[in-house]
Order: structure tokens, then C-alpha cells, then sequence
């Protein structure tokens, strides 16, 4: 399912999920070749790296192999490359093009084009100017793939390139290279330059499709096609282009006019949602209680139709008061004793995100279950895994604990750490550490909120473990062992973390993963409450909020407490998700506290704090 919106400056379709969106660009690449194939000609594509194309590939690796897509007349021109890079290293994209995409189908290595990052620097405008040429040979790019980074790079063309400008060297910004850093283990070792195609080049291809799939894309998607085209987004310049497509999904359209504000644009259906966001959208706009909103308010605010169709003001006013505030639920899973299952797909998103609601499900006397659904382990500090090394070691000795094993150990851990290089995957051992760190940590924290260890349930899903940023899809198995535990917990509750965006998608495949087990199970007859909390990065708007648990300042004391147990975490919060140098708690925090200030602008009870939960809908 897709639509066209309405009232941006480039064509954008928006999809229910970022695969429907993938499968769909799969579609016009295919169409296009075939239709070349059968006319005997080649079909030149520009193609993109990262984390948006990915479904993109693999949809066009399963049409190869299945469908008899032939790409043995496609030549490809990728976008850029880091500089210097060698091509074999981990990190180059002429690594990646090759194992996420190259590999897999049969296009001709000769007709493949990488600008190549490990030129001396000297070249670099020679190499350039080459590959222009080598395009313009090729007949030009008949369709440009393309993703868009938080700067509104398109390519490597960060803030300030020019519509005009040409293949060559640039220096990446701060931005681009925050983002990058979980690939490269460290924003320290992440390139400062690249080599790119200019946006004049790329603005040359006869045919363009951008995609950007995720909330964090939402504000630099809103500013590409609704300002004006200027040079502080590049990505804006393809507004001038002929025959441009802007893909998304619904988490990275969120931030357009026609969903945060549709009534600006046209005419609006007055769904109960709608209602009700416009409503809250209104008081806090005008900084008016729900019950103190009059006729004018509404009027001066393109509310007209609304306030015609469903008014007065005053009964508007007291509609959304009174929805809000049966959003208020200090029993979050009832007053009978529960058995309650909290899913949290890293060790720490638990007590980071409902932390408080944790703590109150267990003073209510429920019986509270924490699975935790990956390792995690990926995002352990080397040094971290070397001082517990260290620490095991001492402890064996101080308590006469096998001496000859436990420094085998240590020093096959400690050497390896020892010749790492950056970037480089993690040997086995120290995957195991790296587990375990954050497995203690999980206990440490739940027994902070009073869940106890035998409470807890350390899942490991095969879909995380590959030791690197890269995942794999879900496995079925990790579908059944999700069912499993259902089935011998007997939950009447289950929270789930909803998340849109966290930066590597562990959030999304674990909460998809989580529902085809719960459609599983529901065939089978058994059925329970699904909670959507969100993870680390994001919040319900105020409208979406479907209950809000009230957090007094003690149970965030607590809440604080179970976070910082996760201390190898500590100074990561800003790790995967960007330029948010805030940490988890502080994060956390600020957020139950906001969440409660809103609910006090709308004139409803006022709470020290509140967390948020959405229920799931099928
Ligand atoms: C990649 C490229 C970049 C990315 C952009 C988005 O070849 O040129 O413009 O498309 O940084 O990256 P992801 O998709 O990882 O969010």
C-alpha cells in the first residue's frame, strides 16, 4: 500500500514499511531493465551505499535468482567512496557494493564503477574528472539510486555544494561522520574526506528514485520537499529535476504538514485521531488549557471545518479532556496479581524506557518477566572486555581458582585486543565477554527495579549474531522461541519495544519478530495485552498516547539507578543515534518529565513525570 502526498516540491509516495517501499523500487529498476534488455541496450544505473538500499539489493538479488532478472547488460556507477580507503578494507564501500549486492547477481565486473579511495591524493582530480567521462561514455545514468543522510546529503554532498558541482573531493561533516562512527567502531576512525559525485552529476540521470526509511530522516525529509531548494540541503536541488521519486516510509514522513498538521493542506477527514491530535496540536499551540480553548482559537487556525463539524470549541475542549485524561493508568496491567513479559531487544532498553512502569508493575505485587532479546554485545568497549579479563584473573587467584585456564584465557583475550585494529570484527572470546558484560549488567539492573534473576530470560536471537553492525534477518527459530516463551509464561501482558528508529533496525526486526509470534499464538487461541513502549531515541506524540503511568520522583531515582547498573553503556548514548550527546538517563528523564509537562499544558492532572505506552495494532 502507497499514496502520493499532496503539496511537495518533489513527487513522494509513502509506504506503510520501508520493505513495501524497497519492494517497490525493485520494480522500476526491474521494469527498466528488462525493457532494456529487450531492446539489446545496457541499462546504467548510479547506485547508493548504506543502511536504505539495502532491501532494495536484496529485492533484486531474489528477482535474479528466482525471476530471471538478467543484469548482464547493467553497468553501475556508485556514488562515492571514503578517502583514502583501501578497497579491500572493512570499511570501503567497494566492499560492501561487493557482498551486499555484487556478488549475488551477474552483473560483469568490468561494468562495475567504485571510485577508487585508495588513489594518491595527487590524482584525485585526474580520477575525477575520469569517471565524469566514464559516465558520460556509458550514455549517462539512465536511474540514480539514492539515499539521503541528516545533513540532506545526497551522495557525499554535504551543506554547501552547489547545484552545479562535479565528481570530486569533499570534506564530510561532523554530522555524516557521527552517524558513520558505529560502522567504524569510533567516530575517531571515520574518514574526513570522500570522493563524490557532484550534484550536477547526479542531477544529469534521466531517471532518479530517492528512499529514507526512519524517524530520525523525518526532519530532513520535511525540509527537502517542502523549503525552497538552497545549498544547506542538497537533496532539495532534485526539486528542479525532471523525473525525481521520492520514496518513504511512514516513520520518515512523519514530519510533513500533511500528518503533523493536515488541516493546513486540505481538506481533512475528522477521524477520532484526527480530532484528537488537531485538538492537543491547537491548546499547546496556543499555550491554552483543553477547557479554556474558544471558537476564535480554532478559527484563527485553519480549525474552521473542524469546529463546524464537531463544535463547539467548548465541547471539542472537554472531548479531548476527558479522552486525555482516561490515558491515566497508575494500575498499568490491573489490581489482580499478573504475570507480565517485557521484551527488550538490547539488555538495557527495559529500564531505560519504562524503568518506572517496571517498578510499579512489581510493587503491585505482579510477577514481572524481562526477556531480553540480543546480546548486545557489539556495543562493548574493547577496554571494558580487557579490565573484566583482568578482573576474573585477579579474582581466580585471590579465591585459588584454577590458575592454568584462566590465564590461557587472558592472554588469548588480551592479545587479540592487543593487534586489533579498528574496525575489525571481535574474536569469539571477546564476543562472549562482551555478552556476558552486559548480561550481568541486565541482572544488576532488573534486581534494581526488583525483578529477580530467575525472572529473567537471556534470548540471544540468531538474527543479531553476526559480531558486526550489519544484521541478519529475522530466523524463524528466534519466531518459535518467542512463541515458546508465551506459552510457558502465560503472560496477560506483554510490552514490546515500538520503535521506529533506532539507528541499526534491532528495535524493528525484534518487534517484528515479536508479532508474528504473537499472531502464532493467537491462532492457537491464546491471547494477552500487546504495549508498545518507545525505545531510546523517540516518544509518542501526546495524541498517540494510549496509557500514561504516572512516575514519582522516587521510582525516577530508582529508575536513574537500574540505568546506570549498565555501565559499560555509559557515553554511548551517543553513539548509534548521532549528534545527541545527552546520556540515557538524562534522556530518559527528560522525556517522563516532558511527557508530564505536556499533560500539564493541556490543563490535565500535573504528574512529576509519566511513561508512555501505544497499543499494538494488527
Ligand atoms: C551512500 C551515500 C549517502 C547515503 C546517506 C544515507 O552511497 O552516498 O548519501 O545514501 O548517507 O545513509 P543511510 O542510508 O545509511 O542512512
Amino acid at each position: 500500500m502507497s499514496h502520493y502526498i499532496p503539496n511537495t516540491r518533489i513527487p513522494t509516495l509513502v509506504f506503510d514499511t520501508s520493505a513495501n517501499a524497497a519492494h517497490h523500487a525493485a520494480l522500476i529498476v526491474e521494469r527498466l531493465v528488462r525493457e532494456h534488455n529487450s531492446a539489446g541496450r545496457a541499462t546504467v544505473l548510479g547506485l547508493a551505499t548504506g543502511s536504505t538500499p539495502v532491501g532494495l539489493y536484496r529485492e533484486l538479488i531474489r528477482l535474479h535468482r528466482e525471476e530471471g532478472l538478467d543484469l548482464s547488460r547493467v553497468v553501475t556507477f556508485n556514488l562515492d567512496e571514503y578517502f583514502p580507503m583501501a578497497g579491500d578494507d572493512s570499511h570501503s564501500y567497494r566492499r560492501w557494493m561487493f557482498e551486499t549486492f555484487f556478488n549475488h547477481v551477474n552483473i560483469r565486473p568490468e561494468n562495475i564503477h567504485i571510485p577508487d579511495g585508495s588513489i594518491k591524493i595527487e590524482d584525485v582530480d585526474a580520477y575525477c574528472a575520469k569517471y565524469e567521462m566514464e559516465i558520460r561514455q556509458a550514455g549517462g545514468i539512465d536511474l540514480q539510486v539514492l539515499g539521503i543522510g541528516r545533513t540532506g546529503h545526497i551522495g557525499f554532498n554535504e551543506p554547501g555544494s552547489t547545484r552545479t558541482s562535479r565528481t570530486r573531493l569533499v570534506t564530510l561533516d561532523s554530522v555524516t561522520r557521527r552517524d558513520a562512527s558505529a560502522g567504524f567502531f569510533g567516530e575517531e576512525n571515520v574518514p574526513h574526506r570522500a570522493m563524490t559525485m557532484g550534484v550536477g552529476t547526479i542531477l544529469e540521470a534521466r531517471k532518479v528514485i530517492i528512499m529514507a526509511f526512519g524517524e530520525h530522516k523525518a526532519t530532513i525529509v520535511q525540509k527537502t520537499l517542502e523549503h525552497e531548494a538552497n545549498d544547506s540541503v542538497t537533496a532539495s536541488f532534485l526539486q528542479a529535476h525532471r523525473d525525481t521519486t521520492f520514496l518513504l516510509d511512514q516513520a520518515a514522513a512523519g514530519e510533513l504538514t500533511l500528518f503533523r498538521r493536515p488541516w493546513e493542506v486540505g481538506v481533512v477527514q475528522w477521524t477520532p485521531e484526527r480530532i484528537r491530535q488537531a485538538v492537543i496540536w491547537l491548546s499547546l499551540k496556543v499555550g491554552k488549557a483543553l477547557l479554556k480553548l474558544s471558537e476564535e482559537d480554532f478559527r484563527e487556525h485553519h480549525l474552521y471545518d473542524l469546529l463546524r463539524e464537531h463544535g463547539p470549541a467548548e465541547a471539542l475542549g472537554e472531548r479531548i479532556f476527558l479522552d486525555r485524561s482516561a490515558t491515566i493508568q497508575p494500575y498499568p496491567a490491573g489490581t489482580k496479581k499478573e504475570t507480565i513479559l517485557v521484551f527488550s531487544p538490547h539488555p538495557d532498553d527495559d529500564v531505560i524506557s519504562m524503568g518506572g512502569t517496571l517498578i510499579r508493575l512489581v510493587e503491585q505485587g505482579h510477577k514481572v518477566y524481562v526477556a531480553y532479546m540480543t546480546s548486545g554485545n557489539i556495543a562493548v568497549f574493547d577496554h571494558d572486555a580487557w579490565r573484566f579479563t583482568d578482573f576474573v584473573d585477579a579474582f581466580n587467584r585471590i579465591f585459588e581458582i584454577d590458575r592454568e585456564h584462566t590465564e590461557n584465557v587472558k592472554h588469548r583475550v588480551q592479545d587479540f585486543l592487543k593487534s586489533k585494529k579498528p574496525g575489525q570484527p571481535d574474536s569469539d572470546d571477546v564476543l562472549k565477554i562482551k555478552s556476558l558484560i552486559r548480561e550481568t549488567e541486565a541482572r544488576a539492573a532488573a534486581l534494581a527495579c526488583g525483578i529477580p534473576p530467575d525472572q529473567l530470560v537471556f534470548m540471544n536471537l540468531r538474527f543479531y549474531r553476526t559480531g558486526t553492525i550489519a544484521k541478519n534477518p529475522i530466523h524463524p527459530t528466534d519466531i518459535t522461541d518467542i512463541a515458546g516463551l508465551f506459552e510457558k509464561l502465560r503472560p496477560s501482558q506483554i510490552y514490546v519495544a515500538g520503535e521506529l528508529s533506532d539507528p541499526h533496525g534491532t528495535h524493528r526486526t525484534c518487534a517484528e519478530a515479536i508479532y508474528a509470534a504473537v499472531r502464532q499464538v493467537r491462532t492457537r487461541g491464546q491471547n494477552f495485552e500487546v504495549w508498545l513502549y518507545r525505545g531510546a531515541w523517540e516518544e509518542w506524540e501526546p495524541h498517540e498516547i494510549e496509557m500514561a503511568v504516572p512516575i514519582n520522583p522516587e521510582m525516577i531515582e530508582r529508575k536513574k539507578q537500574a540505568i546506570f547498573r549498565h555501565q559499560s553503556q555509559k557515553d554511548r548514548a551517543m553513539f548509534p543515534g548521532g549528534s545527541d550527546p545527552r546520556e540515557f538517563w538524562q534522556r530518559s528523564e527528560e522525556r517522563n518529565l516532558g511527557t508530564a509537562k505536556v499533560y500539564d499544558q493541556l490543563g490535565l492532572p500535573e504528574f512529576y513525570a509519566l511513561e508512555a505506552f501505544v497499543r499494538w495494532k494488527d
